[in-house]
């Protein structure tokens, strides 16, 4: 999501929308304004705020003007908790409508406060998490305290990921924020200050900034900017000069989305994890309409989805009947009508998709539904048709992907298909509570070997510019390393418009081993060591292409030296289980890509041919 906030000489509104315009890009699904007015009583709040791109909140406010103010706060949704309409958009205020807070992230432990608020006679507005929050900071400015420490007080309570923006009606001239892993800055103007998920929505007005920290409460004024941490002790933030033009600071000083997506990817599997654990260490999923008996039910996953989502649904299917037992198809979404699939009500179908939009997708779900199979969808799009028409959603929270090619939404689809793998084992039975939770465990430390990854960027980059004359780039991989081989050779296809293609290492002999020649690259996902002889299998693959004059690019995990003789190039990765190696294998290959596209003057962002969401069949 976007945030603005701003006080100052200026006229509220419009710095607000304008700082929402440059924002637009972080979420588009609704987007919504607060000014407080200064009157005789000290002051009101002025609202408005729609579903769907900024367009219609500001046809509203032409249509129906707000009052003067130069306090306000602003924000552009994407939805994580509650449908994309009118009353789930930002802002939300308290039952008084004396406060108004807008929210970025999501607050893990929403249930139990939704429950403790409205235990006390409290009505609930919306379906948001983010509702439960201006609740409960509008019943601590009513219990006397001023906006900043209420905002201390409220955020010592809240667990998850968070921004929160905040206005006082009653006090006319701060606007309160406060983030704990999520985005935000402050910009530092004279006689104004503002407020930002990042620079670019204030890059206009000044250029002098300053990033906070980690649990940090912000109060701007007119002329001051106060930090303090949630515990009301004072703090400080980091002072910088922004030299970006806009067209940077929006991919926060990346030259493309894609690469901007890539560098994400740690915090977005941080958001996709984020939640799905009740009070008592349950995992629980977004939406579920599927009872436990019908998973119960359930003795056939049949997974569908195009392109890069295609391979998620390839390493799901290691994940799923590994942990439950139950057997998995995976599907082209466009061929599995076609096929005449044999579907029932014990069927259950996986549909895994980015966009939410995709017609092969939709048509495969809806012939899903007229044999009675039960439909769940995996989507970052909260309120597209492919979850509206299923029966459970699990969101992949990634935020906007805005790269054609899928990076975060990949890995964050990698994340929700590993959950719902664990979460049919807890329901089945197949896995002990324990099991699972040392499962969860593992993935909460993927953020930060991704992250690990992400370091060694530039050695990647600058393997990718010495293939700028390569014509044509092999991948292999085994078990869940297959598909990332796979996934690797599309996201070069995509890119570089270069000849790749994924095999499984063990089919090289098969055929494909024809194909090598000397010079040939060939980038190879080594499996962690020591399971099932995988690894020994996959180096021998690697020595015979090699033996035949091919050039190895050899993604191994730390402290396996075994494959040092063999590689031509090595690319170390963290050492994480076999089922999980995807998360940080494909991060490598996703690099490679949008270097060597750069490299070779390619519009990475968009490149020829492709779009972002095929809505025809
Ligand atoms: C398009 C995009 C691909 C994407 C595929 C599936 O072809 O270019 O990057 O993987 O659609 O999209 P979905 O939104 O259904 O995941």
């Amino acid at each position: 999501c976007g945030i603005v906030g701003y006080v100052g000489p200026q006229q509220a509104q419009g710095v607000v929308v304008e700082g929402l315009r440059r924002l637009e890009y972080r979420g588009y699904d609704s987007a919504g304004i607060a000014l407080v007015v200064h009157d005789a009583a000290g002051g009101t709040l002025a609202m408005e705020k729609r579903a769907g791109k900024l367009a219609n909140l500001e046809k509203a406010i032409a249509d129906r003007p707000l009052p003067e103010s130069t306090t306000g706060i602003g924000h552009t949704r994407w939805a994580t908790h509650g449908a994309p309409n009118d009353v789930n958009a930002h802002p939300h205020t308290g039952g008084s409508r004396r406060v108004a807070l807008v929210h970025n992230g999501i607050i893990e432990n929403f249930a139990a406060l939704r429950g403790r608020i409205e235990a006390d006679d409290h009505v609930m507005l919306s379906e948001t998490d983010t509702e439960v929050a201006a609740q409960l900071l509008e019943l601590q400015v009513e219990s006397g305290v001023d906006l900043t420490t209420a905002m201390q007080r409220i955020c010592r309570q809240l667990e998850g990921a968070f921004t929160l923006v905040a206005v006082d009606s009653q006090d006319p001239d701060r606007v309160v924020a406060a983030r704990r892993s999520s985005p935000l800055v402050v910009g530092l103007g004279d006689g104004e200050n503002f407020l930002g998920s990042d620079v670019s929505a204030f890059i206009e007005h000044t250029r002098e900034a300053m990033e906070l920290g980690q649990d940090q409460v912000v109060t701007i004024t007119r002329d001051a900017v106060e930090v303090t941490d949630f515990d009301g002790n004072p703090s400080d933030g980091k002072r910088y000069t922004v030299t970006w033009d806009l067209s940077a600071a929006e991919k926060d000083g990346h030259d493309w989305f894609m690469r901007k997506e890539i560098f994400e990817q740690p915090r977005a599997v941080a958001d996709s994890l984020l939640g799905r654990r009740t009070a008592d260490g349950l995992l629980q999923l977004d939406e579920m309409r599927l009872s436990d008996d019908d998973i119960r039910e359930v003795d056939k996953i049949i997974i569908i989805a195009c392109g890069t989502s295609f391979y998620a649904g390839m390493v799901a299917k290691y994940a799923i009947e590994h942990w439950t037992r139950t057997p998995v198809e995976v599907e082209l979404a466009s061929e599995f009508r076609y096929r005449d699939p044999i579907l029932d009500y014990s069927t259950l179908v996986v549909a895994i998709s980015q966009s939410g939009e995709t017609a092969d997708t939709l048509q495969a779900i809806r012939h899903a539904r007229t044999q009675r199979s039960k439909v769940l969808a995996i989507c970052n799009t909260n309120g597209s048709t492919i979850p509206r028409e299923s029966d459970a959603v699990i969101y992949t929270h990634a935020g906007p992907e805005i790269g054609v090619a899928s990076t975060k939404g990949f890995l964050t689809q990698l994340v929700a298909c590993y959950l719902l793998a664990l979460y049919v084992a807890q329901v089945k039975g197949t896995r002990y509570g324990d099991e699972i939770t040392e499962i969860i465990h593992q993935l909460e430390e993927m953020p930060d070997h991704i992250a690990t990854v992400l370091e060694s960027a530039e050695t990647v980059y600058e393997l990718a510019r010495t293939h700028l004359n390569t014509k044509s780039v092999l991948f292999l991989g085994r078990h869940a390393g297959y598909p990332v081989a796979l996934e690797g050779a599309l996201k070069l296809k995509e890119l570089a418009y270069i000849h790749a293609e994924g095999f499984a290492a063990g089919e090289l002999k098969h055929g494909p081993i024809a194909l090598i020649e000397e010079g040939l690259p060939v980038l190879c996902v080594v499996p962690p060591q020591g399971r099932d002889q995988l690894h020994e299998k996959m180096i021998s693959g690697i020595q015979e292409v090699r033996a035949r004059g091919a050039r190895t690019i050899c993604l191994a995990e730390e402290g396996d030296t075994s494959i040092e003789p063999y590689a031509d190039v090595l690319i170390r990765l963290p050492r994480v289980p076999v089922l999980l190696q995807p998360l940080v294998a494909i991060v490598p290959l996703q690099l490679f890509a949008c270097e060597l596209a750069t490299a070779m003057g390619h519009d990475v962002d968009q490149p020829r041919n492709l779009a972002k969401s095929v809505t025809v069949e």
